[in-house]
């Protein structure tokens, strides 16, 4: 059954003690929330063991940002998806533009990182979307056609059965610039389409597509309202958790 997701990327920001108070404002407030709507914070790895204590119980689950490429080992300065599993997570974002952009992510390493998620049974949350220059070379089926066949298309269909996918044009992260409803639809049955091709439309049928980029409380309503657009995933606007829970009841 496709799933209504939004999901909180706290990206780096607060300290623990911050995040410990915000993971603790949502819990107070998750009540206000419809009980089909699933929400998930992913606050830094230093976080994660002290917010999985605050929201223990509740109806939220945990997210890492991202995880290494490798089981254990001498690898200094990265975090196991065994880690992350004992600490509590459920989910893990991988393949976020800004880790793309940024840090380096290529689409091996992140076939290395869905399937060693995926077998602790930790649920990746697999970003894509395209850059403005690329929307405008009216590109963006293609790039996005490419991130999802050189990722996913390298998974079972046991293993894609348990991705979440986030459409997220890197043109609209943290610049307050919405995709309108009519280009992220357009994106998302694309989406839903390709994974419909290579894993049967009953995958595609039940995978959840969340849109990322600017979403807030006055434009979560009419997003959320498209056939093919399952929730969000949620930047700036996760900071704050009266307006992260307001996204939420936009449901
Ligand atoms: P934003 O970020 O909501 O601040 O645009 C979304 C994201 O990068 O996941």
């Amino acid at each position: 059954m496709r799933r209504k997701i939004v999901a909180g990327n706290w990206k780096m920001n607060t300290t623990v003690a911050e995040g410990v108070d915000l993971a603790k404002s949502l819990v107070a407030k998750i009540k206000e929330v419809p009980s089909d709507v699933n929400l998930i914070i992913a606050p830094p790895f230093t976080h994660l063991v002290s917010v999985a204590q605050v929201i223990s119980g509740s109806k939220i689950a945990l997210s890492a940002q991202n995880c290494a490429d490798e089981i254990k080992g001498a690898y200094t300065g990265e975090v196991s998806v065994s880690m992350l599993k004992s600490a509590g997570c459920a989910y893990t974002i991988l393949g976020h533009s800004e880790r793309r952009e940024y840090y380096g992510e290529t689409s091996s390493k992140l076939v290395k990182k869905i399937k060693l998620a995926l077998n602790e049974g930790v649920m990746p949350i697999f970003c894509v979307g395209e850059k403005l220059e690329e929307r405008n070379a009216g590109k963006h089926f293609v790039i996005i056609g490419a991130q999802l066949s050189e990722v996913l298309f390298e998974l079972t269909p046991e293993e894609m059965a348990h991705v979440v996918i986030a459409y997220e044009p890197v043109w609209a992260i943290g610049t307050g610039v919405t995709a309108t409803s009519e280009q992220a639809q357009e994106i998302h049955a694309f989406i839903r389409k390709e994974i419909a091709g290579r894993f049967g439309d009953s995958i595609a049928n039940d995978t959840s597509i969340l849109y990322g980029g600017s979403c807030k409380p006055s434009n979560a309503k009419e997003l959320f309202a498209c056939k093919d657009i399952d929730g969000g995933l949620i930047g700036g606007a996760a900071l704050k958790a009266d307006d992260f829970i307001a996204i939420a009841q936009s449901y």
